[in-house]
C-alpha cells in the first residue's frame, strides 16, 4: 500500500473498495474508493478520511510519508461515514491533531462519535494556513449532507471537492486522464443521479464559487481525480443541475403476463418513429440506480404496471420511491400498464408522477390482454399526444 504523489508534496492516501457493489442502495458496480488526502507543510495536514474498516489501509499509505504522529490539522469536509469513520481511529495515532470541520460538522461528528475530538469550526470564506500553502473553506450545504464544505488551496490550484464531481469507481489509476473516460464520466453521471440530484439548487450555488477558482486538480472522496476534463465535468455538473434535459423517452415497466410489457413496446414504437431516443428498461432486469441514471437526462418518463392486489407491482413502487426521493424536475410523465379486475395500478403510477411535478400526458390503461387492433389505438393516442413535445 503507497501514497500516490498528486503535485509536490501532496499524496493521496485513501482506500480502494474493490468489492463494494451496494452503496445504501445505489448498485456500484465498479466498487468504489475513499480518498484521503495528505499535505506535507509546516503544518502536516490530513484532508478527509476512510470508511472504519478500511483504517489500516490509509494508516499504511500514510505511514509511506510521514509519521501519522506528527499530524497537525485534519480538514473533516464532509461527516458522512464513508469520509469520516477513521477518524476517532487516526486520532489515536496522532491525539493532539486539530480537526477542522464546517459548523454542521462540528455539531454532527460528537453524534457519530466521542464528544472529547478536538474539533474546530470554520466558516465559509475562511482560511488556515499551513505554512507554505492555504486552505480556503466554502461550505456546499446538501452537496451532499448540510454539513458538506470543500477545501480550496490556491497556491496549487486544487480543490479538495469531498462528494461533488465524485464516482464510485475503485482502480488502481488515480486521475481521470489514466482510465477510460466515458466509463468515468458514466459513472459520475450516475453518481450525480443517485447522489446529488436533489439539491441542484445547492450546486448552482456551489458552481457560481467554484467557477472563480483556478484549479489544475479537482481531488473528490470517491473515484479518480479531475486534471484533464475539468471544464467536462463542471459543464456537466452546470446542465444536470438545471435539469436540463434532451429528447430521450425512457419506458420503464413490469409486467405479469405481458399486456403491459405489449404496451411498453408499442409505446416504443411511437418514439422509435419521433426525434425521440429510447431506453426500454424492465424493472425485472434493471437496477432502479442504473435507471435513474438515464433519468438524468431524459425528457419523457413513461412508467407502467400491471394491477397486483389492488396495486401497481411491488417493483414499480420501489422504483418510484426511489425516484421521487430523487426528485427530478422538469420532465413530462406518462403512466400505463392492464389489469384484469379493479385496475388501480394506473391512477397510483399517475399520482406518483404527478407528485414530482411533471406534466402527463393521458394515461393508457387496458383490461386483460390487447388485441392488434387495441394496440394500434394505443399507438395512436401517444403519437398524437407527442406530436408538439
Ligand atoms: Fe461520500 Fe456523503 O458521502
Amino acid at each position: 500500500m503507497k501514497a500516490v504523489e498528486i503535485k509536490n508534496g501532496i499524496y493521496w492516501v485513501g482506500a480502494i473498495d474493490w468489492d463494494l457493489r451496494n452503496f445504501h442502495g445505489y448498485k456500484t458496480q465498479r466498487g468504489s474508493s475513499y480518498n484521503s488526502y495528505l499535505i506535507i507543510d509546516d503544518k502536516i495536514t490530513l484532508i478527509d478520511n476512510v470508511k472504519s474498516h478500511f483504517f489500516k489501509e490509509q494508516l499504511q499509505r500514510i505511514s509511506t510519508i510521514v509519521d501519522p504522529a506528527k499530524i497537525d490539522y485534519i480538514i473533516q469536509n464532509h461527516i458522512e461515514m464513508d469520509h469520516s469513520g477513521s477518524l476517532p481511529l487516526i486520532l489515536k495515532h496522532c491525539p493532539n491533531a486539530q480537526v477542522f470541520a464546517s459548523p454542521k460538522g462540528v455539531e454532527g461528528i460528537p453524534l457519530h462519535y466521542s464528544n472529547n475530538l478536538n474539533l474546530k469550526s470554520v466558516k465559509s470564506g475562511s482560511s488556515l494556513n499551513l505554512g507554505k500553502r492555504t486552505l480556503n473553506f466554502v461550505q456546499t450545504p446538501m452537496v451532499h449532507w448540510p454539513d458538506n464544505m470543500v477545501s480550496y488551496c490556491p497556491e496549487e490550484k486544487i480543490l479538495f471537492s469531498n462528494d461533488a464531481f465524485g464516482q464510485h469507481i475503485s482502480s488502481s489509476e488515480r486521475f481521470d486522464d489514466e482510465y477510460t473516460s466515458s466509463i468515468n464520466m458514466y459513472e459520475a453521471s450516475k453518481y450525480y443521479a443517485n447522489i446529488v440530484l436533489p439539491y441542484g439548487a445547492m450546486v448552482q450555488k456551489a458552481l457560481k464559487t467554484v467557477d472563480q477558482l483556478e484549479m489544475e486538480i479537482i481531488c473528490p472522496s470517491h473515484g479518480l481525480m479531475w486534471r484533464s476534463h475539468i471544464s467536462d465535468i463542471l459543464d456537466k455538473y452546470k446542465i444536470w443541475s438545471k435539469n436540463e434535459v434532451v429528447n430521450k423517452a425512457l419506458i420503464i415497466y413490469d409486467s405479469m403476463w405481458g399486456s403491459t410489457r405489449k404496451i411498453a413496446d408499442t409505446i416504443q414504437d411511437v418514439f422509435e418513429e419521433s426525434k425521440f431516443s429510447i431506453r426500454k428498461m424492465n424493472l425485472q432486469h434493471n437496477h432502479i440506480s442504473d435507471i435513474m441514471t438515464e433519468v438524468l437526462e431524459a425528457k419523457i418518463i413513461c412508467v407502467g404496471s400491471p394491477t397486483l392486489n389492488n396495486n401497481m407491482m411491488p417493483t414499480v413502487s420501489a422504483f418510484l420511491t426511489y425516484f421521487k426521493g430523487l426528485a427530478p424536475k422538469d420532465r413530462i410523465g406518462l403512466a400505463f400498464g392492464s389489469y384484469g379486475w379493479g385496475g388501480q395500478s394506473t391512477a397510483q403510477v399517475e399520482k406518483e408522477l404527478k407528485s414530482c411535478g411533471f406534466d402527463l400526458l393521458e394515461t393508457i390503461r387496458h383490461q386483460y390482454v390487447p388485441t392488434s387492433s387495441d394496440l394500434v389505438t394505443i399507438k395512436d393516442k401517444v403519437k398524437n399526444q407527442i406530436k408538439e413535445l
